[in-house]
């Protein structure tokens, strides 16, 4: 598609058309996923104030995962939580950010969907001027809890997902989005402050020259991990017989976004650092969405040992080991765990 030369298809115009073609998609949810953008907008014009907004530095507050707050974690969260809470799609809200689940508050109807989110990824990027972003995630209440939902609602395996997306909130701010038919990317364009559809039913390449591994954690990786990374850089003379290259952004958005537009492999394994969490990123609000979306356009997503989307979670701030891209790759180093 060239954008410039074809009559522009905005998001609700998208959601409209995948609801008649799939009949899928209930009102509710492209409501729900209207509101959740729009709440991204936001983000994206408070991120590109930068320090001009004030919105760089510590918060000086921890959240549960015991990390420091950034006051756009905070700022992010907020702004998500302000723009559902009202709308009437939703029976509660979880966030990387809040301790407890948040249930819709009186004042307001509920709604039959779930949302979770990591309002703001990549926050050590914030300061320094390098690509962010938001992570989403809607399941459906369990429809007679929808009046009283529990945490327990919300523990549901990947694999009940309704919707998933992510943005990017780089050089042009991206919306990548799946409702289980496809992967679909919106860019934003910022003077009519609309997301326009600019690819349709993205696939990843089911192999890749290159790997995407915070490298620095090597003396903590498993065995399995450092087999397939050595093979990796031992290049065309090694036993995989080609070179290969390596990126981390440590922005699980940005470092995603590349597997999705070229292909590659992210990897954050299990590690001797992070065992006792049970892995570094989080299942509910990273892990999920992330793997619906690669699983959706092609790709795969395991922790090394099973599917991510199998996992019954058994709580909401879970941590998991994460691989995921282009299939083979995905496949052979989960093959490698399997070895042992
Ligand atoms: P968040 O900013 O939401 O806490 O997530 C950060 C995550 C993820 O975006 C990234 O892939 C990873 O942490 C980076 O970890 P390292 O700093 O250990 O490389
Ligand atoms: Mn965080
Ligand atoms: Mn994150
Ligand atoms: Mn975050």
């Amino acid at each position: 598609m060239t954008p410039s030369t074809q009559k522009p298809i905005f998001l609700t115009q998208f959601l409209i058309e995948e609801q008649r073609a799939i009949g899928e998609v209930k009102p509710d949810l492209r409501l729900l996923l209207e509101i959740v953008a729009r709440a991204c907008k936001r983000i994206s014009i408070a991120v590109g104030k930068g320090a001009l907004g004030g919105v760089l530095g510590d918060a000086g507050s921890d959240n549960v995962q015991g990390e420091a707050q950034k006051k756009l974690d905070v700022l992010s969260n907020d702004i998500l939580m302000e723009a559902n809470e009202w709308g009437g799609h939703l029976a509660a809200l979880a966030s990387e950010e809040m301790d407890e689940p948040v249930m819709i508050p009186s004042q307001y109807p509920k709604g039959g969907y779930l949302l979770l989110f990591d309002p703001l990824d990549g926050s050590s990027n914030i300061d320094v001027n390098i690509s962010v972003g938001t992570i989403f995630s809607v399941l459906s209440c369990p429809p007679d809890h929808t009046l009283t939902p529990c945490e327990d609602d919300f523990l549901q395996p990947g694999v009940k997902q309704v919707a998933a997306g992510y943005t990017v909130y780089g050089p042009s701010t991206v919306l990548v989005l799946t409702i289980g038919n496809g992967v679909h990317q919106f860019t934003l364009d910022r003077e009519l402050g609309s997301f326009v559809l600019t690819q349709s039913h993205i696939r990843i390449p089911e192999d890749t020259r290159e790997f995407a591994i915070n490298a620095s954690n090597s003396r903590y990786w498993e065995a399995p991990v450092k087999r397939y990374i050595d093979e990796c850089t031992a290049g065309k003379d090694g036993p995989r017989g080609k070179d290969f290259n390596m990126r981390w952004v440590a922005s699980m958005v940005a470092d995603v976004h590349r597997i999705i537009t070229r292909g590659g492999v992210f990897m954050y394994p299990m590690d001797e650092k992070s065992r006792e969490k049970g892995g570094k990123l989080r299942l509910m609000y990273e892990a999920n969405p992330m793997s619906f979306i690669i699983e959706q356009a092609g790709g795969a997503a395991t922790t090394g040992r099973e599917r991510i989307l199998d996992i019954q979670p058994s709580k909401l701030h879970q941590r998991v080991p994460v691989i995921l891209g282009s299939k083979n790759e995905v496949e052979r180093v989960t093959a490698y765990h399997k070895e042992g």
